[in-house]
């Protein structure tokens, strides 16, 4: 029987790989080298790594990066028969979500679907986003389209709500001209809410240098990640 369940994927599988690896190489030359200092720092190299390990894990599980959409739906409050966009939309995870919360709406999300080298999020295929939508029952408000944030394929002021989860920070080439992007295809009164864990001042410089106004902030605990949601209106 082919039981297929919903996976948002997991984020940065090449760079695990690596630390593992570095784990296994410390604890063999832990077992080769007798000297006492040596052995001490392949010791703390060997515990920094695992370290660093279990962080990656527990801020990509997928429960937890569930609650972070959840979190960010719920602080972008979307309204009844809205027209959404989701950026950068990897295995539908936002979008979707904002399918299942909001009643009569459409959703489209947009992605290059690069592969996990450069996107980090393993599994990054539209197929991957248009099946998770199948098994969450809503394929048929949620559309997937190849696209790329800098050159967006939508007529100006189209959508009610745009969000881009976990993208603005990682992309370094051509951020102004997607900002500018999501700015001409918002509405007139429409939202763009995003996450950042570390360009906040900057792109909020940037998106009021657009004409984005009215700034909210959420700050999310440790325990869901360290990242804020920033909240503007067109
Ligand atoms: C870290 S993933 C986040 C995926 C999703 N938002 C989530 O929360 O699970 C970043 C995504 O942005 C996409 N991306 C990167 N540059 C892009 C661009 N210029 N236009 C559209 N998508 C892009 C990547 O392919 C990847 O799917």
């Amino acid at each position: 029987m082919n039981e297929e369940k919903v996976s948002y994927g997991i984020y940065s599988p090449g760079v695990l790989g690596i630390l593992i690896i570095g784990i296994i190489a410390c604890l063999i030359l832990i077992l080769v080298f007798n000297d006492v200092v040596v052995r001490n720092v392949l010791t703390v190299a060997v515990l920094s790594l695992a370290f660093i390990i279990g962080l990656i894990f527990y801020g990509s599980s997928t429960p937890l990066r569930v609650k972070r959409s959840e979190l960010l739906v719920e602080f972008a409050k979307p309204k009844e028969n809205s027209v959404m966009l989701d950026v950068g939309t990897g295995r539908g995870l936002v979008a979707i979500t904002l399918a299942k919360a909001v009643k009569n709406c459409k959703v489209i999300g947009i992605d290059t679907w690069s592969p996990v080298a450069l996107s980090g999020l393993s599994g990054n295929t539209m197929e991957n986003a248009q099946r998770n939508a199948e098994l969450e029952n809503v394929a048929h408000k949620v559309k997937f389209q190849q696209a790329d944030a800098r050159k967006l394929p939508f007529e100006d002021n189209t959508f009610d709500l745009v969000t881009a989860h976990e993208l603005l920070d990682t992309l370094i080439v051509g951020r102004d001209e997607a900002l500018a992007e999501i700015y001409r295809v918002t509405k007139k009164g429409g939202k763009f809410v995003f996450s950042t864990a570390v360009s906040k001042f900057i792109l909020v410089k940037k998106l009021s240098k657009l004409g984005f106004k009215r700034f909210e902030f959420m700050r999310l605990g440790l325990r869901e990640g360290p990242t804020t949601f920033v909240l503007c209106r067109k």
